[in-house]
């Protein structure tokens, strides 16, 4: 898959060079949140960065796996964990988010903080079934995404972000759809972009 290898190049430089705006050492307020107000149960964190959501939940009693096709991201996630005492709940692969078959279900949560919003409709489809298949009726899907409209022309100073229809129509089938909260995101210098929080369940 070219796009595939194409982005994980462009990821793996970002890690290189150190353009890592969502490193952080806790997780948005949203992961906050839903760890607090949840049982600890089996997470998976698809496109995990640096672990950050991972080692949080694995610090509140979570059984946790982080995914992420950047293995120099995966190797200082890894580092963190055992830094912050988690290791053993908090388990890291480097691999893509379109095949995870070294995955075993069931998960009561996953959560996908701004990963899959640059994947092309052939690795949204490949990404859907695998959360579909590890993730069982009843359980949460967490997802924030850059949004773009339809019509938007691809941009060359961020993320594409994708289109909130396109997001309908890919989980309609298996998700029903809770909350969402609609917003805007800005980094570091470049020009803002719309985003939004999606909280669905499986069906
Ligand atoms: C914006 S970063 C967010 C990282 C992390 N979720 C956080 O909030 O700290 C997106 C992450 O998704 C990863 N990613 C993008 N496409 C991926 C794919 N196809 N498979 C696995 N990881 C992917 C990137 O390497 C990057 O670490």
């Amino acid at each position: 898959m070219d796009e595939l290898t194409d982005t994980q190049r462009r990821f793996a430089e970002r890690y290189e060079e150190g353009r890592v705006p969502w490193d952080d050492p806790t997780p948005p307020p949203e992961i906050v949140a839903l760890a607090d107000a949840l049982p600890p149960g089996r997470a998976l964190d698809v496109g995990c960065g640096y672990g950050r959501a991972v080692i949080y939940l694995a610090g509140r009693g979570w059984s946790a796996v982080g995914v992420d096709f950047v293995p120099q991201a995966i190797a200082e996630a890894q580092r963190r964990a055992a830094a912050a005492g988690v290791s053993e709940r908090a388990t890291f692969h480097a691999a893509s988010a379109t095949d995870l078959a070294f995955l075993a279900p069931p998960f009561d949560l996953v959560i996908d903080v701004g990963c899959m919003h640059s994947f092309t409709e052939e690795m949204l489809a490949a990404y859907r079934d695998e959360i579909v298949r590890l993730l069982p009726p009843g359980g949460q899907y967490v997802l924030f995404a850059h949004l773009r409209q339809a019509s938007d022309p691809e941009r060359e100073d961020g993320p594409r972000g994708i289109a909130e229809a396109t997001i309908y129509e890919l989980l309609r089938e298996a998700f029903r759809l809770e909350r969402v909260e609609r917003g805007v995101t800005q980094v570091e210098d470049r020009p803002p972009w719309n985003s939004a929080w999606f909280w669905f369940r499986r069906e």
